[in-house]
């Protein structure tokens, strides 16, 4: 039987990439989307697709039936990987907006991984792997819900991997940096029904990220396209012991160097500076 990967958010980016990825290297992949016409397209391009919108519990417990159901109760891995960035300053953030994050983020995918968790621990084996960001270890200003929610999943896997110690489960993190997808586009869209620019006391700085997130083309130095992450994914799959976390980018690479050497106030001046060029 061939190995099967449960992916979430496969409408565009880094889990349509994967999806395909994995799907001409053997896998049995589910690709799911959580609009319908997203669906239909997958499956037109030769990917067994499915239906699963993350802010939605029975969306997502249907979608694992389905799956379990097509693949004798049973699912070598999980890739967590749909969300979007919400930008603003904290200050700005409305417990709605933080919510709405935390549901799309995190919450959804605690409960996904929860619901696949009885079928890997029956079969004895599992991987868990995470797209979590740069962002998940690496505060920058006005990415604080982003940031928040990334850093949860972080915490929460590091908590998931000690749980699931000699199951035969592994849990790896993926932090990528930058990676050209529709991720600003989306974040756009976030960011312009939740922050009132015209309210706000960052208002002038809000001008600047508007300008960075409406850009063409890479924002940062060092953007990767969505086959980066492909690489990573394939070594949390197939490596015997695989490893907490991979880093993907330079900056990821970079940060994640400086937040184990540096004291907090200097890394505190590369971050406010590297979060303000936007
Ligand atoms: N691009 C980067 O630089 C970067 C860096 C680090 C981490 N990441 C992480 O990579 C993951 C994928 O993002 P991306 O960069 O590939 O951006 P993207 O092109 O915007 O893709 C995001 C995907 O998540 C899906 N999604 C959003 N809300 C959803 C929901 N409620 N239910 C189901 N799917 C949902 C989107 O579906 P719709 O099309 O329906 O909205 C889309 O398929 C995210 O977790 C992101 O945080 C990205």
């Amino acid at each position: 039987m061939k190995k099967s990967v449960l992916i979430t958010g496969c409408s565009s980016g880094i889990g349509y990439s994967v999806a395909h990825g994995l799907q001409a290297r053997g896998y049995r992949v589910f690709a799911t989307a959580r609009k319908a016409e997203d669906v239909a397209t997958l499956q037109a391009e030769g990917l067994e697709s499915l239906q699963l919108d993350l802010n939605d519990s029975t969306s997502i417990s249907q979608a694992v039936e389905e799956v379990l159901t097509r693949n004798n109760g049973q699912l070598y891995a999980l890739f967590n990987n749909g969300g979007y960035g919400l930008p603003g300053a904290v200050e700005d953030l409305s417990r709605d907006a933080l919510r709405a994050q935390f549901e799309t983020n995190f919450f959804s995918w605690v409960e996904l991984t929860n619901l696949v968790l009885p079928a890997m621990r029956k079969q004895g084996y599992g991987r868990i792997i995470q797209n979590s960001s740069v962002l998940g270890f690496a505060a920058m200003p006005f990415r604080g819900a982003y940031n928040a929610s990334k850093f949860a999943i972080e915490g929460w896997s590091d908590t998931l991997r000690l749980e699931l110690r000699g199951s035969g489960i592994f849990v790896s993190l993926v932090e990528p940096g930058p990676i050209s997808t529709k991720f600003r586009s989306n974040a756009m869209k976030a960011f312009e029904q939740y922050i009132d620019v015209e309210k706000s006391i960052h208002r002038e700085r809000y001008l600047a990220i508007l300008n960075r997130l409406n850009k063409q083309g890479p924002a940062v130095p060092f953007t990767l396209p969505p086959g980066a992450v492909l690489k990573k994914v394939i070594r949390a799959l197939e490596a015997k012991t695989p490893q907490a976390r991979h880093y993907v980018t330079i900056p990821t690479h970079l940060f994640g160097l400086l937040k184990r050497i540096l004291p907090t106030s200097m890394l505190d001046d590369l971050l406010a500076k590297a979060g303000s060029d936007h």
